[in-house]
């Protein structure tokens, strides 16, 4: 079968960048919220900042590796505080827009975090998503869910005995209102410098982790409460010690 058949080729090509097209739009698209908040949610307030004392960035980097064999070690919060900071910390205010500790095509900020802790110290069992603008975590439904975690990832065994998985959606229209389909790409190309940064700490703080690009997207969508359209998982990473 020739590449040109593919949609990842005809998607690619549909999207590249040219004088001709620029500006060009296939749809015009009204923006979303740029934050996400469970109004009703139990919230539990993180801290930016306390940094721990860890490894050179550079012995960070030669020994970093997906690792999947947790022993079920509970997380602290404070260690969550740090995974969250790595992940979407707040680190400058520039008018309205909050940057973060990775970069974002336009500001525009299309992923949203969301945690399955299943072994912590200081928090319930449960699904919790990360809300930017007060930097806390919302409850959304609290217990144990490593079997179902496991069964949306494909039977990959080692999200049962994961301390905490990081799950990542995207809100689709925040980054293709400006860009059209090519803002895909953003996407993708956020969530990967979001997920690295959550590799990094994991390895300056000890902690095993693993990046997952299998598994069932409807199933996780439907697990989360999101409608596939506006809102859809697009990636995932287990870490444990
Ligand atoms: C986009 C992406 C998707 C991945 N999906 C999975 C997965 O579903 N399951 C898994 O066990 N590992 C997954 N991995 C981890 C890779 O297997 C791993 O990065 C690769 O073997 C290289 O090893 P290293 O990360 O230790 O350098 C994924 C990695 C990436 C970047």
């Amino acid at each position: 079968m020739a590449l040109k058949q593919t949609i990842a080729y005809n998607y690619l090509k549909a999207t590249n960048l040219s004088f001709e097209k620029l500006g060009l739009r296939e749809v015009s698209l009204t923006s979303a919220s740029r934050f996400k908040e469970y109004p009703n949610a139990p919230k539990i307030k993180l801290f930016l900042g306390d940094y721990p004392k860890t490894k050179s960035f550079f012995e960070i980097l030669e020994s970093r590796r997906s690792e999947r064999d947790y022993k079920k070690i509970p997380i602290s919060l404070k260690e969550l505080n740090w995974l969250c900071y790595a992940v979407q910390g707040i680190t400058a205010t520039v008018g309205s827009y909050l940057l973060r500790t990775a970069p974002s095509a336009g500001a525009l900020y299309p992923i949203e975090t969301y945690l399955g802790v299943n072994f912590s110290t200081d928090l319930k069992p449960g699904i919790y998503h990360l809300e930017i603008k007060t930097f806390s975590l919302e409850l959304l439904k609290e217990g144990y869910f490593g079997k179902e975690l496991t069964d949306l990832a494909l039977g990959q065994s080692f999200f049962a005995t994961a301390s905490v998985v990081f799950i990542w959606s995207a809100v689709l229209r925040r980054t293709l209102s400006k860009y059209g389909s090519r803002g895909l790409r953003y996407i993708f190309m956020d969530c990967a410098h979001i997920c690295q940064n959550l590799l990094l700490a994991c390895e300056a703080l000890g902690f095993k982790a693993c990046p997952v690009g299998a598994f069932l997207d409807e199933n996780f969508n439907e697990f989360l409460g999101l409608d596939g359209e506006e809102e859809s998982v697009i990636y995932l990473a287990t870490v444990g010690k």
